[in-house]
């Protein structure tokens, strides 16, 4: 196996290549005048099994295009097979069409055109819904990382209880609880959609009084969702609130609108390079890797 870094791996591919014991090489990369990318595999790919690791965040049209061309080209020059490890898919987050947005399913349109450069095996960690990646038509793999997630706030907090800040994060919220051993709830939150604005509908029903909350969800971007979700379980009397994403697609205003919320640490993964100091980064490589090397299910 080959693994090939893109501009932005983010570390992931050095440490997948050293958890599987692969090659590695990292991608050529420059930038045009007029702002288009070069990029070239930095290695040869004849007869490999390729994978090209790209996040494609920020900047996520660019970072798409890099990771569609480097795939195409490893597939021009001979690669045995092209994967990609995406761990942050773009686009994934637009999953359904709402009929008074009149958007459309950008989500299908990525997993497409990833299929049509010849990636056969896709890896990505914490999509915002697992149902969209089968119309990918190859191998689709969602790495657990849970587990590193929690040995990674483990020392933030004492008998805690993990919150969804809505019904989509019950099951994330559900998979963390269980291995901190305590229990989850979530709250339900409404977003307007033409406004954007967040509000909650539904209490949870735990009582989180003077316990450590957990507020866990795929992804922070604005904030507004952890922020919301972190004023509710201030007002049920927390004794602390600590935010933890997958996905941190944050900014240094985005983390002091949770620090405004009541906020006290924002945890969160090295899949997307995060634009803040303020979080903490967990490395999920190991994770990815172990799910890399795990046998196909029949
Ligand atoms: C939404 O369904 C996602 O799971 C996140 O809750 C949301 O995208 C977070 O965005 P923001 O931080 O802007 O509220």
């Amino acid at each position: 196996m080959l693994i090939i870094e893109g501009p932005c791996g983010n570390g992931i591919g050095r440490g997948l290549s050293s958890a599987l014991r692969a090659g590695f090489a990292e991608c050529r990369h420059a930038v045009f005048p007029d702002g288009e990318s070069e990029v070239g595999l930095g290695a040869p790919v004849k007869d490999e099994d390729v994978f090209i690791v790209q996040s494609t965040y920020p900047m996520q049209d660019k970072r798409l295009m890099e990771l569609l061309i480097l795939a195409d080209d490893a597939r021009g020059q001979g690669a045995r097979s092209v994967g990609a490890v995406v761990p942050y898919l773009a686009y994934a987050r637009q999953d359904m069409r709402f009929e008074e947005k009149g958007n459309a399913v950008s989500v299908n349109t990525v997993l497409g055109l990833l299929g049509a450069v010849g990636i056969t095996t896709l890896v990505t960690v914490s999509p915002h819904k697992r149902q969209p990646l089968s119309r990918f038509k190859g191998r689709a793999i969602v790495p657990d990382v849970t587990a590193a997630v929690a040995r990674g706030i483990s020392g933030a907090v004492r008998d805690p209880v993990v919150l969804a800040p809505d019904a989509g994060a019950l099951g994330l919220a559900g998979d963390l609880a269980r291995v901190l051993g305590c229990s989850y709830s979530n709250i339900d939150k409404k977003r307007d959609r033409l406004t954007g604005k967040v509000s909650i509908v539904r209490a949870p029903d735990q009582d989180l009084e003077g316990k450590d909350v957990v507020i866990a969800d795929d992804m922070i971007s604005t904030g507004g969702t952890m922020a919301q979700a972190a004023r509710f379980a201030r007002e049920a009397g927390a004794r602390k609130m600590i935010a933890v994403a997958t996905h941190l697609l944050v900014t240094d205003a985005a983390c002091g609108r949770l620090r405004d919320a009541g906020v006290s640490e924002i945890y969160g993964t090295n899949t997307v390079p995060c634009g803040s100091k303020e979080a903490r980064i967990i490395d999920v490589s190991a994770a990815i890797a172990e799910a890399m090397s795990a046998p196909a299910m029949p």
